[in-house]
């Protein structure tokens, strides 16, 4: 995905690319005395809900955490369950995403994956690969930190040399880099975390936490999100309108900037 550039005015209200951590379907199905793999069920019929409610308020980009890197270490039935649900939700839910203009791409290491679940997959991009509507990107077998490695290794594999292994780069490296990078991140069920999700594209993310677990999450939930995105002041680092002097003086040190008046100088945050 591509780095943002700085661009700290005239945002879009709307966000462009939002990523979501769906967490809590476990909790919702032991909630309901159910087994957990009805609850990752559940919540492949609330990402079809949240991805038909995001296209309709104009988001172009979704990003679901799906399988992480790290869910291998659940219980196998539990993973296989997740393997399995990946040819049953294409089954039910491919013709119906593709008919409203969805494109489905997924990322993360495929090549990890069985043969059965690698091909659902390949369907998927083939069948949605000329939709424009609305991208979705299904994060399977997917971490950051692979993301990272993964980049670092193609890039020498290419060639690169260290003194031009810079952010802009890399960043071609990573995986999707044909996108933009997840302006929202969304994570229910709680947890106020990034579980290894794309660590290097949220960089300047707004970040969205609730407790809501994911196979609940609806409509309300959508527009609740954006209403917080859109509260956003985006500053990418910059400062906001009212810390900036109406005529820049020269800079020179810190100290000095706060004797011109730079209001809260420290303040370092992005
Ligand atoms: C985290 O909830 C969720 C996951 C590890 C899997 C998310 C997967 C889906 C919503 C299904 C999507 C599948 C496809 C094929 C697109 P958790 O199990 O950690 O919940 P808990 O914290 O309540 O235990």
């Amino acid at each position: 995905m591509k780095s943002n550039s700085p661009k700290p005015k005239s945002e879009p209200v709307v966000p462009r690319h939002v990523a979501i951590v769906m967490d809590g379907n476990g909790r919702w199905a032991t909630q309901r005395g159910l087994p957990r793999l009805l609850g990752h069920k559940e919540g492949v019929e609330a990402l079809v809900r949240a991805v038909r409610a995001f296209a309709g308020r104009g988001v172009q980009i979704l990003t679901v955490y799906a399988f992480s890197t790290e869910n291998w270490s659940r219980p196998e039935p539990e993973v296989s369950g997740l393997m399995s649900l990946v040819p049953t939700a294409m089954k039910a839910h491919l013709n119906p995403m593709a008919a409203q203009g969805v494109r489905l791409r997924a990322v993360g290491d495929l090549s990890a994956l069985s043969p059965k679940v690698r091909q659902a997959f390949a369907k998927m991009e083939e069948a949605t690969a000329g939709n424009r509507r609305v991208t979705l990107n299904v994060a399977f077998n997917y971490g950051g930190r692979w993301d990272v490695a993964q980049a670092c290794k193609r890039a020498m594999a290419a060639g690169v040399s260290p003194e031009h292994l810079d952010e802009h780069t890399l960043g071609r490296y990573m995986a999707r880099a044909d996108t933009p990078d997840p302006d929202l991140l969304i994570r229910t069920g709680g947890e106020c975390r990034l579980s290894n999700f794309l660590l290097w594209q949220l960089a300047y993310a707004e970040m969205f936490f609730t407790e809501r677990l994911w196979p609940e999450f609806d409509d309300d939930d959508v527009q609740q999100a954006l209403a917080f995105y859109a509260s956003r002041d985006r500053r990418f680092g910059s400062l906001p309108d009212h810390h900036r002097p109406a005529a820049e003086p020269e800079r020179s040190s810190g100290m000095q900037q706060v004797a011109a008046g730079y209001g809260k100088p420290l303040v370092a945050r992005g």
